[in-house]
């Protein structure tokens, strides 16, 4: 029952004819993935939550509301974090295309976070303003959680801000926000959560949400994916940089995964899932994109060691 951080130093055991096909996969660039967003509209408000608000009263069990707790409010948090720590990505474009891509990507985490503020001021009935849901959000998630969106990911920001121009500092960003906080960590938790609401059939209003979501997180991970292995194939020193960072990350993303207050957090259970299969599929989720990138895990962890 290997955690996501062990799967990680094992390195990668996907055969050499995987490798050779993910590595010459065809990725969107930012203009094909800005026109994609144009055919991909949704709105967060028009989303009907009546059902939702019955279905929490009458048919979530005490347990799956303390469950479902730790994945609501890491969504509700994250989504406001990555939509307010992101103008510095936007502004270090290096074309055209590229500008059109972020600023529909800052867009779409506003409209996430505004879909699950009113997820909680309508179906959880959490009175106040966003930002006092916001705090109360905050007695759900951990201190690893705290430390990955409050420090690291501010502090990332900050370094593109001050110097836009300063590649290395894109790089550091975009495998923080795009390969570990959307690429590992958020299509996983989405994709447990779509499964777990769609076996047992009830809100669908969140159903909805999580789908038109995870749509909009599959084309912005697109983008990370396409600009680190553009760097990655322009000069090893990128490869060698973007190992190292993936691997300073890796102990804090494996603790943000574990929900507060298990016992043992490399054997629990939520919702109905082993925590193996959230670290299988998390690994697996970050190995595949590491191998169109050109930097697979087995380097990753040769140059952290
Ligand atoms: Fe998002
Ligand atoms: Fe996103």
């Amino acid at each position: 029952m290997a955690t996501l951080l062990e799967l990680t130093s094992q390195g990668d055991v996907g055969t050499m004819s995987d490798e050779s096909k993910l590595a010459n996969f065809k990725l969107m660039d930012p203009q094909q993935l800005y026109e994609l967003w144009e055919r991909q509209p949704w709105s967060a408000h028009a989303i009907d939550l009546e059902g939702d608000k019955r279905e929490w009263e009458t048919s979530v069990t005490e347990l799956e509301k303390e469950q479902l707790a730790y994945n609501l409010s890491a969504f509700f948090i994250g989504e406001e974090r990555v939509a307010t720590q992101f103008s510095g990505l936007v502004r270090s474009y290096e074309s055209q295309g590229e500008e059109a891509f972020l600023t529909t990507q800052q867009v779409d985490e506003v409209r996430h976070a505004q879909f699950f503020n009113r997820f909680y001021a309508e179906v959880l009935q959490r009175d106040g303003s966003f930002e006092e849901r916001l705090v109360q959000a905050r007695e759900d998630v951990n201190e690893a959680f705290i430390q990955l969106f409050d420090v690291e990911l501010v502090n990332a920001q900050e370094n593109l801000l001050q110097n836009p121009g300063d590649i290395e500092a894109k790089v550091d960003f975009v495998v923080m926000y795009h390969m570990v906080i959307e690429g590992t960590l958020a299509l996983t938790g989405q994709h447990f959560m779509q499964e777990f609401l769609e076996s047992k059939g009830f809100m669908k209003g969140l159903l909805e949400g999580y789908q038109r979501i995870s749509q909009d997180e599959h084309r912005h991970v697109a983008y990370g994916t396409w600009f680190l292995k553009e760097k990655a194939g322009q000069d090893p020193a990128f490869k060698r940089r973007i190992s190292t960072k993936l691997m300073e990350l890796m102990p804090l993303a494996q603790g943000v995964l574990v929900p507060p207050g298990v016992d043992d957090p490399y054997d629990y259970e939520l919702l109905g899932y082993h925590s193996s299969e959230t670290n299988q599929f998390a690994f697996n989720a970050l190995s595949r994109r590491l191998k169109v990138i050109g930097v697979p895990l087995g380097d990753a962890a040769d140059v952290a060691a």
